[in-house]
């Protein structure tokens, strides 16, 4: 071997005794015996993140730029990278670079990958942590079989305001049910750990506080006391972090006037610091760069030295690091040692992975054969959706329809629509065909009895002002023993940069049911949306009117089976669905306030408004069953808990109906005197029981010190002494037992 071609080999030589000899050797070992072997502009690299253009672009060739910047070693990971066979291509350039170093590929398997879930705001209504956590192995072993390292979910953030988009993406507005699902959900795509081949690595996001723009505008500027960023906030952060997320995403936003990418006190302060976070942060999309927007810095260089000093290790897509790192190191603007932390930081997930064993472990076409054509999938996705359909109304228990209806009439504009039932954040798998999502009209079509007539209508486009299509479907109406009418938003409509200021149905849609209405025919709505909408007409007319959210590839499977009572609803509403955009931000755990409106009647000098209830349209824990439930019997093991102690509270719940059926007893308190005001309720535990046709079951909560916690006005973690109301509900607004019971110091 000649003189030059050794030497070109030599890093590569050193690299292979390396690893021979660091294969005893700790991880943390490895990565400093590499970090010693890369140049300035090489650990840079690692800390820069593309997005693939897609199959659009062509071929993976390294005559492509970022290819090339790849096979230069100035790429670090790549995201959208879709299919096996690309992200085999993208690692195969990366193995051409002077040490190896493997590509990480990120993706937003958000609800699924192949096998699409309900988008996470409807899965959030199950109040089902199990099936919560199945969803997300299920979405892990699908991404992980097609080549996705590390996905871009759970998606943390508290929404309180259905104006902005994004809160489809989430679980709610409760801070204490958002962080135990934001666990389920790291559990479920981490599994069994890093480096398990059927595990993709969390990314919580968006840290933080993303949910609080103003005006429900997304991107929008974000101002709060730092008690409720530690009260509302970062629970679910921190939930998330705890059950092990690798990595977390900063958000868009200034939070009390600084950036969140560039936000020391978010990123040093709390995260590696008081959370003590080993893994590493990823900016969003160009967040680095943006800051120039935000202002708060003056150009790239300022941006890059900005993000990176206050805890940013990865820039996704806006090419600060890339562009003015060696400078600003060189310029002594950034230690060395600042950049050899977060390079650290990325090397060592990739480690974890086992990417540095076997750069290619996650493709392999076999396991992806297997995992996106298993039949468990469809089961368990179909399970999740039909637990995320909300019962709203059910007059005169029309639901469950008979299966064996003479005439039904399928009436609206999302009956036979495929992809729509996807919702927002899917992902498209090149060459996999649609045909697996179940529409609506496929899954009632399979439930009625072969001598049901199923008439079918569009009735109307899902916006615009067409009325041509109203007879047709009032005709078929009037042949009718039932109209069931899909409706509601576009699923483009919800999810990113998608804030609407009005929060109706679009379009003629509630024109059109008014004109099925009329013609004395029931209607059963399904209102089909990503975010709670405004729909006081129907509320007051329809006969009945479930919430299907976007249910995801088994829309239609999961729709009949609780249509016909195959499936007896028991989701809840996590999030408050308000009357009127007016009341905006509504939400269940608010402060009672010096002047109390609890009524609709006492509006004088109350907190109330003039001209509408201060109630909302439908309350947080809401949601009907086909069968009642009563609620009896509160027992309190003891009337005062002690510095150290527990009190137990037993009740029983029984099944009045003739449906089996689950029901999400929920426990709320309220501490009546603080150091600072506190709302008047708050979830604090809740149990999915499912119980037969008069079953009784009996059910218990264990309240502690932790259950009575809460940020003082110094943003500490504190209890008080004092005494405190016990409220077990069917929802936050149906309070059925109450007691009390003192803290004692
Ligand atoms: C988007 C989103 C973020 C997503 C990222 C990558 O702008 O804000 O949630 O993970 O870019 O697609």
């Amino acid at each position: 071997m000649h003189r030059a071609s050794l030497r070109s080999a030599l890093p590569f030589l050193l690299l292979i005794l390396a690893g021979a000899a660091a294969a005893q050797n700790t991880i943390p070992q490895r990565v400093d015996s590499l970090l010693r072997l890369m140049t300035l502009e090489e650990k840079i690299g690692q800390l820069n993140q593309y997005t693939d253009n897609g199959v659009a672009t062509g071929p993976v060739t390294p005559d492509n730029e970022k290819e090339r910047q790849v096979m230069q070693g100035k790429v670090g990971s790549i995201l959208n990278v879709l299919g096996m066979e690309r992200t085999r291509a993208w690692q195969a350039i990366a193995m051409r670079s002077r040490l190896r170093i493997p590509l990480l590929f990120g993706q937003d398997v958000v609800h699924g990958y192949k096998t699409t879930f309900p988008i996470p705001l409807a899965e959030s209504c199950s109040w089902d942590l199990e099936a919560i956590e199945r969803a997300a192995r299920v979405a892990a072993v699908e991404a992980s079989a097609g080549g996705v390292h590390w996905t871009f979910a759970p998606m943390v953030d508290i929404g309180r305001d259905p104006r902005w988009g994004r809160v489809m993406e989430g679980a709610g507005e409760d801070t204490y049910l958002g962080s135990l699902i934001a666990a389920a959900r790291v559990r479920g795509f981490q599994g069994r750990g890093l480096g398990s081949t059927d595990a993709v690595m969390a990314c919580v996001k968006h840290y933080a506080a993303y949910g609080a723009a103003v005006g429900g505008r997304d991107y929008n500027s974000v101002d709060m006391s730092e008690r409720m960023l530690w009260e509302t906030y970062l629970p679910p952060f921190k939930a998330a972090i705890d059950a092990g997320a690798g990595t977390v995403m900063t958000s868009f936003n200034d939070l009390n006037g600084v950036p969140a990418t560039g936000n020391a006190y978010l990123l040093r302060d709390i995260l590696k610091g008081r959370w003590n976070f080993g893994g590493f942060v990823v900016s969003d999309w160009g967040s680095v760069g943006e800051m120039i927007n935000h202002g708060s810095v003056k150009d790239a260089a300022d941006a890059a030295r900005s993000a990176l000093l206050a805890g940013t290790d990865m820039d996704m897509e806006s090419r600060c690091y890339t562009g003015t790192l060696a400078r600003l190191v060189a310029d002594g603007a950034v230690p060395a040692a600042a950049v050899d932390d977060a390079v650290r930081r990325v090397l060592t997930k990739k480690f974890e992975l086992g990417l540095f064993d076997d750069p290619f472990r996650f493709c392999d076409p076999a396991r992806e054969e297997r995992a996106l054509n298993d039949p468990a999938h469809a089961d368990a996705a179909r399970d999740m959706a039909r637990k995320s359909i909300v019962l709203l109304k059910n007059d005169r228990g029309i639901l469950p329809l008979a299966k064996g209806l003479k005439t039904v009439a399928f009436i609206g504009p999302l009956v036979k629509e495929v992809k729509q039932n996807k919702g927002f954040w899917d992902v498209e798998l090149p060459g996999v065909d649609s045909n697996f999502i179940v529409t609506q009209w496929e899954g009632v079509s399979a439930a009625v009895s072969r001598s049901t007539t199923l008439l079918y209508a569009k009735g109307c486009d899902i916006d615009g002002t067409d009325r041509s299509g109203f007879a047709e479907a009032v005709r078929i109406a009037k042949k009718a023993d039932v109209v069931i009418l899909s409706i509601g938003e576009r699923r483009d409509m919800s999810g990113e940069a998608k804030s609407r200021s009005d929060l109706s149905l679009p379009g003629v849609q509630e024109e059109l049911a008014m004109e099925l209405l009329k013609t004395g025919t029931p209607v059963v709505v399904l209102i089909n949306a990503g975010r709670p909408l405004v729909f006081n007409g129907l509320a007051e007319k329809a006969s009945a009117i479930l919430y299907t959210w976007w249910l995801g590839s088994e829309a239609g499977n999961a729709v009949a089976d609780v249509l016909f009572g195959d499936y007896n609803p028991s989701a809840k509403l996590t999030m408050t669905f308000p009357r009127s955009v007016g009341q905006i931000p509504v939400y269940y755990d608010h402060y009672n306030t010096g002047r109390p409106a609890t009524g609709d009647g006492d509006r004088f000098y109350r907190s109330a408004y003039t001209d509408l209830s201060i109630h909302p349209r439908y309350e947080f824990g809401y949601g009907l069953g086909y069968s009642p439930f009563t609620y009896g019997g509160l027992q309190l093991s003891a009337r005062t808990m002690t510095a150290g102690g527990s009190i137990r509270a037993t009740l029983t719940v029984t099944n009045a109906g003739r449906y089996a059926g689950e029901e999400v007893v929920q426990l709320y308190l309220r501490d009546l005197v603080g150091s600072v005001v506190r709302p008047v309720k708050e979830l604090r535990g809740f149990r999915k029981v499912r119980l037969a046709p008069g079953e009784t079951k009996s059910v218990t909560f264990t309240i502690d010190r932790e259950s009575l916690s809460f940020y003082d006005r110094t943003a500490r973690r504190v209890v008080e002494p004092g005494e405190f109301e016990l409220m077990i509900g069917a929802s936050s607004r149906d309070i059925r037992l109450k007691e009390r019971f003192e803290l004692v110091p």
